[in-house]
């Protein structure tokens, strides 16, 4: 009987430890970027970030999808203390710049060379599904690896970069089969994080530090002003990004189909930022200008996970629609073709949005120990929406705690 050795390095008991490695890497990087999303000031960073979530999202959802097929459950820790260590240290960064530099210059690239040697290794007709998997995560993972290059250009590597070295060669790397080096000490640049409960911007901007003002008051009644006023909120819509990733950051225990969803929700509120940054750009005005009314996020931030999403899902989302289909008909009989295009791809994300809300609210809420029924508590929340959002109040607690 003739046996023929195969050249193939990845069996198929490798080839399932490595995707839960890489699959576990994938999604602690969704949420350590989630929890710095709000945390980090320069815009370029937090309009990335949005991205980048979310691409990761689908690197996750197609390694689930593979994984599924050969375990079960399909999500499944490591079993490498070492490299949860690695992912639970990762988020401790000093600053965004060494945040980004430790995932971005270090994980990923180890990741990208990871998935392309499995890719050469496994058992290419077999295992055809994961090959597909890896080709497209690995072409958003170069990309993010230039982004970094191109981005962190002159920036020498500090300890903290240095530390998540360390502690990935204390893992074995990535597959975890390379000789496994010493548990590092963490550096005295380490800063434990913790949830982000203002929203950071970097000092082009300037903060509004008081309240909206009534919405309706604010409401400009000549058309341009009224244009203007609706992209340059446009333009603040980070704000929304930044509740959601706060959200996927206080919600560790959520099932993964939330996290997809809401990494969407995320990346989706950026690209609204964005889409008003560019119309402003377009129409030769700077973004950097229009203040910031950071205080949404900090009143936002200061309710449980659950009061969140439903003061957003069902509050500012469900009711931005008679707003926005008025908007609509007047740029399309003005002739604006670039408003109306932007409004009408705001309101195809919004619809989803509004979708999720109405999904995942029922689970965030028993996550929460809020225990009475759904409909109840979207009415009370709307109507705290209405109290303190709508009339423009805002109130912070920790202000009325500082004047009593
Ligand atoms: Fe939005
Ligand atoms: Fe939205």
């Amino acid at each position: 009987m003739q046996i023929v050795k195969p050249a193939e390095q990845v069996d198929m008991a490798r080839n399932k430890r490595l995707l839960n490695r890489y699959r576990f890497i994938e999604y602690e990087t969704i949420r350590i970027l989630a929890a710095w999303l709000p945390a980090t000031a320069r815009m370029e960073y937090k309009l990335a970030l949005g991205r980048f979530l979310w691409e990761e999202a689908q690197h996750v959802q197609h390694l689930y999808q593979r994984l599924r097929k050969v375990q079960t459950p399909a999500f499944r820790p490591p079993g490498d203390p070492a490299l949860e260590e690695l992912m639970a240290e990762a988020i401790h960064a000093p600053d965004e710049r060494s945040l980004l530099a430790g995932l971005f210059r270090v994980i990923k690239p180890a990741l990208l060379e990871a998935y392309r040697w499995h890719s050469r290794q496994t058992f290419a007709n077999p295992d055809a599904p994961t090959l597909y998997a890896l080709k497209h995560i690995v072409l958003d993972e170069e990309e993010h690896v230039a982004w970094a290059r191109r981005e962190f250009a002159g920036q020498p590597t500090g300890d903290w970069e240095r530390y998540i070295a360390e502690l990935l060669a204390y893992a074995g790397g990535v597959t975890g089969d390379e000789p496994r080096a010493e548990k590092p000490a963490g550096p005295d640049a380490r800063s434990p994080f913790s949830s982000p409960m203002t929203a950071a911007r970097d000092d082009r901007f300037i903060i509004l530090e008081r309240h909206w003002g009534d919405a309706e008051t604010r409401r400009k009644t000549d058309e341009a002003a009224r244009r203007l006023d609706e992209f340059e909120n446009y333009s603040q819509e980070m704000l929304a990004a930044e509740t959601v990733a706060l959200i996927i950051h206080l919600s560790p225990d959520m099932p993964w189909g939330f996290v997809y969803d809401s990494a969407r929700h995320c990346y989706d509120e950026t690209r609204h930022c964005l889409l008003g940054i560019e119309w402003l750009w377009r129409h030769g005005l700077d973004y950097t200008t229009v203040p910031q009314n950071t205080r949404i996020y900090a009143w936002r931030s200061q309710y449980d996970p659950s009061t969140q999403y439903c003061l957003l899902t069902r509050g500012n989302e469900a009711h931005a629609f008679p707003h926005r289909r008025r908007s609509l008909e007047q740029y399309e009989a003005a002739g604006d073709r670039l408003s109306a295009q932007y409004v009408s791809y705001d309101m195809a994300d919004e619809r989803q949005h509004v979708a999720y809300g109405t999904k995942w609210l029922p689970e965030l809420m028993a996550r929460n120990s809020i225990d009475m029924p759904v409909e109840q508590f979207i009415e009370e929340t709307v109507a705290l929406w209405r109290r303190e959002y709508l009339s423009g109040h805002l109130p912070l607690r920790s202000e009325s705690e500082a004047a009593s």
